[in-house]
């Protein structure tokens, strides 16, 4: 009986050993250049993905900003990482990318305050339902809109500093993306909704690259849409109470660490050689095929016309006369 008990605790421990190193296959950490003299913005480096990600740049020697929305919360990791680096050159600043207004007032700051910008990454994200003070839907303004406005903004910095590079935290969720330029952003209710809107924001990540990209050939900067694997942080804090039970355990066993997580983003940030893949998009540190949406460059140009709209970089125009008898 308990030699049966101890070969089914063995036979589980093997099981849970495969299946494990099956689903989490993270990449091996890399050797990264030095980074002294760089200077970098993590976008949610807070917490999860990109306070690993701000780490490791800062381990690196580059300067950090930790583009975050709770005051507490970027201050704390500033500090964590500046004893645990020696780095000094690491501080918070606020960014609350559901509000276009203070996505306006951060790259002010950071322009009258930061002469050089050379990393820009991507990475804050949301899943949760709601209504941004500008009207949009919470999950779609913090992880696509807002950052849009935020790298156009800081693009002739970039361009200034090049040779620079964009890193957008995407997801393989963009598989299920599914994106009607012309009704993007509406705010939505409910699980299921709240899932689909944000794997629409994860497709127009990806896209946003894929555009971004083609916009900035010839230029010295480029730019690279990122699948960090599944990763055990807190992004999915907003779940249904029922799930939970299910999906804690799971996350727990079988999902990358966040410092795992980080090591594609940090790939696409720092390793030589990467130019000429510009606008691709990478998962576990490898070029990879996007879903076919994403590889739709007609939807990814609608997306990037519809964007420059929804946060006024260009003017809403009533339809042409023409049009508006049809
Ligand atoms: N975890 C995964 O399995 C997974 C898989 C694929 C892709 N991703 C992507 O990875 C990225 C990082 O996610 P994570 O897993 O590290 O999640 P996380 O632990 O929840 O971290 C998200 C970060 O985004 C910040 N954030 C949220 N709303 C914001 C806002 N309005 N303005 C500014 N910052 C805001 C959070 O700040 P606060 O501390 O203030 O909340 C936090 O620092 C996301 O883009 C996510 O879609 C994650």
């Amino acid at each position: 009986m308990c030699s049966a008990l101890l070969l089914g605790a063995a036979l589980l421990l093997g099981l849970y050993a495969l299946v494990s190193r099956g689903l989490r296959r993270p990449a091996p950490p890399r050797a990264r250049p030095p980074l002294r003299g760089r200077t970098a913005i993590v976008t949610g480096g807070s917490g999860g993905i990109g306070a690993a990600t701000a780490l490791e740049l800062a381990r690196c020697g580059a300067r950090v900003i930790l583009a975050a929305r709770s005051a507490p919360r970027g201050e704390a990791a500033a500090r964590r990482i500046r004893t645990e680096t020696g780095n000094a050159e690491v501080r918070f600043m606020h960014l609350d990318l559901a509000s276009l207004r203070s996505v306006r007032a951060f790259a002010s700051a950071f322009l009258r305050e930061e002469p050089h910008l050379h990393l820009l990454i991507n990475n804050a994200g949301v899943s949760a339902g709601g209504r941004t003070e500008d009207g949009y839907g919470l999950t779609f303004q913090v992880n696509h809109l807002g950052h849009f406005l935020l790298t156009q903004l800081l693009l002739e910095r970039l361009q200034r500093s090049a040779p620079s590079r964009v890193v957008i935290v995407a997801s393989r969720a963009h598989c299920s993306g599914r994106l009607d330029p012309a009704a993007l952003g509406r705010p939505v209710r409910g699980a299921l909704q709240t899932f689909q809107a944000y794997c629409d924001s994860k497709l127009a990540n990806v896209l946003h690259a894929r555009e971004l990209a083609t916009r900035l050939q010839g230029t010295d900067v480029t730019c690279y849409a990122v699948h960090p694997g599944f990763v055990n942080t807190e992004l999915f804090r907003h779940l249904p109470r029922w799930l939970k039970p299910l999906f804690v355990p799971l996350a727990w066993l079988f999902f990358r660490t966040a410092a795992e997580g980080a090591e594609t983003p940090l790939h696409c940030a720092t390793q030589e050689g990467l130019e000429r893949f510009s606008g691709r998009y990478f998962a576990d540190c490898r070029p990879q095929e996007p879903w076919p949406p994403g590889r739709d460059d007609g939807l990814a140009r609608a997306l990037w016309e519809a964007s420059e709209r929804l946060v006024g970089l260009v003017p809403h125009l009533p339809p042409a006369p023409a049009a508006r008898g049809q």
